[in-house]
C-alpha cells in the first residue's frame, strides 16, 4: 500500500476501487459540511440535487469551452446562464457578460474591464484608483495589485453601509471605478447601490455591483416580500455586477457570473491575439482551458431547480436565518453586527473574547470563520442549517458561558493566533506570518 500514501507516481497503476477506498478515507479530517456544521464554503441543495448536478457535469466532462465552435452546446449553455442571470437581476437584453470559474475571476475581469477602457478612453490616467469599501471582497484588493489599480478603500457608516458622503470625497481624477456589496461578506449588509449609482451616474465612472454571494439569493428573498433596498440593474448608475451560480444558484464549484450593461463595455474583457504561430487566440477570461462541466452544471441547476425552486430554498434559509439571529440576540453578551436582511451575518461581544467562543463551538464540533475588525464570528446560512438552529444555540450560550466563566481560555487555541494577529501594529509582519503560514501549508 506504500504506493498510495507516498507523494510519488507509482510503478505501476493502483486498481480504482483501492485508490477511491483511500480518497474517502482521506476525507475523514476534513470540514463536515453536510451535517450543516460548517458555516461557509460549500452551498448543498440536498444530495438528490448533488447526484444530479454531478450526471450534468460528467456528460460534459471532457469537453473545453476554450473553444466554443468546437463545442456549439457549451457555447448555448454559457450564453443561456448569462442570459438568464441578467433576466434575474432586472437587465435588459443589452446586458452582456460570461461565465468565469468564481467570484474572484469575475472580479478580476471586472477590474481588467474598467482599467483597459481607462487606458483607451483616458490615457491622461496613469495611475487608475477605485473607490471601494473597506468590506468589498479581498478579490479587489488582488484584481488591484494584479492589474496596477489602486484600491482607496471608504470607511462605513453606522450602519455599517459604506460611507456615501466619504465615498464620493474619494472621487478624483484618476477614479475608473466604484464598487458596491450585495451584500458583503463580512457583515452581509448591502451597500447604498443607489447612492453610489448617482455618483458614478454623475461623475461617468464605472460601477460594480459584487453579487457574488446575494446575486442568486436576493431576488428570490425580494420576491417573497422583504425589504431589500434595489441592487441590480435597475439602479441606473450600475454598469457592472458578479453573480456566482456557485453559491447560492446551487450549481457545481467553479460557476460565476460577469455581468456588463451592454456588449461594448465587455470588449475590454476579451483578449485576442491574433499575431500567435498556435493560430487566432481569443479567449473571454482569465483561463485558457475552461471545464465544460461546470458550465453544464450551471445551466442544468438554474434550469432544475427553477424559480419555484430558488424561491422554496430562500423561505427556508430566511426563516433560519431569522431564528439564528433572533436566538443570537437573546445571548447576554453577544450583538449582531448591523442590519443584515438575508442570510450573511456576523455576531461580536463586547464582554467575552469571542474567539475563545469560536475555540469553545469548534470544540462541540462546529466549524467557525473568524473576523477581524471587530473581532467576530461568521455565519452564512444554507439549506443544510435547517432544523440546527437549537443546536447550534445551545452550544453557542455554553460557550459564551464557558469562556466568561474562564477568560484564559483566550491564551490558547485560534483565539491567542488571532489575538496576536489582529494587535500586531505592524501589517507587514502580520503578511510575512501568513505569507510563512502558506508556505508551510503547501508543504508536504
Ligand atoms: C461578496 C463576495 N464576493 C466575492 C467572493 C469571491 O468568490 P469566490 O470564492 O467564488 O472566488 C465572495 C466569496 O465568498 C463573496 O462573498
Amino acid at each position: 500500500m506504500g504506493d498510495i500514501t507516498e507523494p510519488r507516481i507509482p510503478d505501476t497503476g493502483i486498481a480504482p476501487a483501492d485508490i477511491l477506498e483511500h480518497m474517502r478515507d482521506m476525507r475523514a479530517n476534513d470540514a463536515d459540511w453536510h451535517s450543516g456544521q460548517t458555516w461557509s464554503l460549500v452551498y448543498h441543495a440536498g444530495d438528490e440535487h448533488a447526484a444530479f448536478l454531478k450526471e450534468a457535469h460528467g456528460t460534459f466532462f471532457s469537453e473545453n469551452a476554450l473553444n466554443p465552435i468546437a463545442f456549439p452546446s457549451l457555447r448555448r449553455f454559457e450564453t443561456e446562464v448569462v442570459r438568464m442571470t441578467a433576466t434575474m437581476l432586472n437587465g435588459d437584453n443589452n446586458v452582456a457578460g460570461t461565465m468565469t470559474s468564481g467570484g474572484s475571476e469575475s472580479i478580476l475581469m471586472a477590474v481588467k474591464t474598467y482599467r483597459d477602457q481607462a487606458r483607451q478612453l483616458h490615457p491622461e490616467i496613469r495611475r487608475p484608483e477605485m473607490v471601494l469599501p473597506v468590506t468589498a471582497h479581498a478579490a479587489f484588493l488582488k484584481a488591484g495589485h494584479y492589474f496596477g489599480v489602486e484600491p482607496v478603500l471608504v470607511r462605513l457608516a453606522d450602519d455599517l453601509r459604506v460611507d456615501v458622503s466619504a465615498m464620493r470625497a474619494e472621487v478624483g481624477p484618476n477614479t475608473i471605478l466604484l464598487v458596491g456589496s450585495a451584500p458583503n461578506y463580512p457583515h452581509g449588509i448591502i451597500d447604498p447601490i443607489e447612492e453610489i449609482g448617482a455618483i458614478a451616474h454623475r461623475n461617468d465612472l464605472g460601477f460594480h455591483v459584487d453579487a457574488c454571494l446575494g446575486g442568486f439569493l436576493l431576488p428570490w428573498v425580494e420576491q417573497l416580500g422583504h425589504p431589500i433596498p434595489p441592487f441590480d440593474f435597475r439602479v441606473p448608475g450600475v454598469t457592472s455586477m458578479s453573480a456566482d451560480v456557485h453559491k447560492y444558484g446551487f450549481a457545481a464549484k467553479g460557476a460565476s457570473t460577469i455581468l456588463y450593461r451592454d456588449v461594448s463595455l465587455r470588449r475590454y474583457q476579451f483578449h485576442v491575439s491574433t499575431g500567435w504561430p498556435g493560430g487566432i487566440y481569443a479567449s473571454p477570461s482569465m483561463a485558457g482551458t475552461r471545464p465544460g462541466g461546470t458550465i453544464a452544471a450551471a445551466w442544468a441547476a438554474l434550469k432544475r431547480i427553477g424559480r419555484d425552486g430558488y424561491l422554496e430554498m430562500a423561505q427556508g434559509i430566511m426563516e433560519t436565518t431569522a431564528r439564528l439571529l433572533d436566538g443570537i440576540n437573546r445571548i447576554p453578551g453577544l450583538r449582531i453586527l448591523g442590519k443584515p436582511p438575508a442570510s450573511v451575518f456576523a455576531f461580536a461581544s463586547d464582554e467575552v473574547d469571542i474567539y475563545a467562543v469560536g475555540d469553545a463551538l469548534d470544540g462541540r464540533g462546529w466549524h467557525m470563520d473568524r473576523q477581524i475588525k471587530p473581532a467576530s464570528l461568521h455565519l452564512m446560512i444554507t439549506p443544510v442549517h435547517a432544523g440546527l438552529e437549537d443546536r447550534f444555540l445551545d452550544d453557542l450560550a455554553a460557550a459564551v458561558e464557558e469562556v466568561r466563566a474562564n477568560p484564559e481560555t483566550s491564551q490558547g487555541g485560534q483565539a491567542a493566533l488571532y489575538g496576536m494577529m489582529t494587535t500586531l501594529p505592524d501589517q507587514g509582519l502580520v503578511d510575512e506570518i501568513v505569507l510563512q503560514m502558506l508556505d508551510n501549508l503547501y508543504e508536504l
